[in-house]
């Protein structure tokens, strides 16, 4: 017998479901939230207003795009965190209705695994052990991937995750959240020639919220002597940002395979649809002898394919999750 799992999504401000065949993504949906645009990010309480309008269609339109019918679902899995309380609640109490009505099991999903694992949607696949750099707009994360549900973060951001750290200079800069992409869009138009400084953390943990102050008191002082230098200098700025930002994750992540012996390395999250990091890991791993991995767009941001796939692998274990189980705001690896 074949086996198929509904997967949601619903951690911040994407709603999506996928369906997946015996390991194999049928249909991956997402209902993007334009409404935050306004705000210069994500307002909790109106993500969850969303969600609550998204979640229905956005399914009913994943069952469809797969051509099954509901009955031949076997199980659903969910984000149960990291991720905005209002927000999971809503994806948490959908799926446990729907398995509660159909009496099947709910499978609770890590979000942070779950990036990770997006890259077995598809071929090709990384072989363990690898190394993941998981940077999206509230994590930035070195992983050490033993097998599909053995993680072990060793480096973590101190302050701000990299998805901010674009996110907030697109904000000093006059961007519309989330600014990552119109910075990459940008950044490839002009030239980094402004060098922001980079940050001394010791070991492999990362640090965003010096380079975000740095570009703010840079800009500062240039405005005094020319009002216009931010609209005028605005693609050399996105990619002097974007460079300095690269540059902080390439340069750990070397660190991090020097001291495992890991070169098998792959990118995941948010962030790791930006072109920069994606041309700069595929040069790095060129010249280092890395086995690099970089997933397609769809899987980069948050999506339900790679919720559904991590449902999956522990389908196959039998971790299926309590009817009482409640989204975590904060949910470690
Ligand atoms: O993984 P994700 O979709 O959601 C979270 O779990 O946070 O990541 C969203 C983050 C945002 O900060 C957004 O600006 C950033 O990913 N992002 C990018 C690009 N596309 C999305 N940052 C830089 N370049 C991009 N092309
Ligand atoms: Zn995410």
């Amino acid at each position: 017998m074949s086996t198929i799992i509904l997967g949601i999504e619903s951690s911040c401000d994407d709603t999506s479901a996928a369906i997946l065949k015996d390991g194999v993504m049928l249909s991956n949906c997402t209902a993007n939230q334009e409404v935050h645009k306004d705000y210069g990010g994500v307002v909790p309480e109106v993500a969850s207003r969303a969600h609550q309008i998204n979640i229905v269609p956005v399914v009913d339109q994943a069952i469809k795009k797969a051509g099954i019918s509901k009955d031949q679902i076997n199980a659903v899995a969910f984000t149960r965190g990291p991720g905005l309380i209002g927000s999971l609640i809503v994806g948490v109490t959908f799926a446990k209705g729907f398995a509660l009505a159909r009496n099947i099991p709910l499978i609770e999903v890590n979000h942070m695994q779950a990036h990770v694992l997006a890259h077995f949607v598809e071929d090709p696949k990384p072989a363990f052990p690898f190394m993941c750099l998981t940077v999206s707009g509230g994590h930035t994360q070195i992983v050490v991937v033993k097998s599909h549900l053995e993680m072990e973060v060793i480096a973590n951001t101190i302050d701000d995750a990299a998805g901010e750290a674009f996110d907030k200079t697109g904000k000093i800069i006059g961007l519309d959240y989330p600014a990552g992409p119109v910075i990459d869009k940008l950044a490839k138009q002009g030239t980094p020639r402004f060098k922001f400084p980079e940050p001394k953390v010791e070991g492999l943990n990362f640090s965003f919220s010096g380079l975000k102050t740095s570009i703010l008191y840079f800009l500062k002082k240039e405005i005094k002597t020319d009002p216009n230098f931010i609209k005028d200098n605005m693609n050399d700025i996105c990619a002097s940002v974007q460079d300095r930002i690269v540059s902080i994750l390439l340069n750990k992540l070397q660190k991090a395979v020097k001291q495992t012996g890991i070169k098998e390395i792959a990118i995941a999250g948010g962030v790791s649809a930006n072109s920069g990091l994606r041309q700069a890991l595929q040069e790095h791993g060129e010249a280092l002898g890395w086995n690099t991995y970089i997933p397609r767009f769809e899987y980069c941001t948050d999506n339900a394919a790679m919720i559904a796939t991590t449902g999956y692998y522990k389908f196959l274990k039998g971790e299926f999750a309590e009817h009482d189980v409640r989204p975590t705001a904060r949910y470690r690896i």
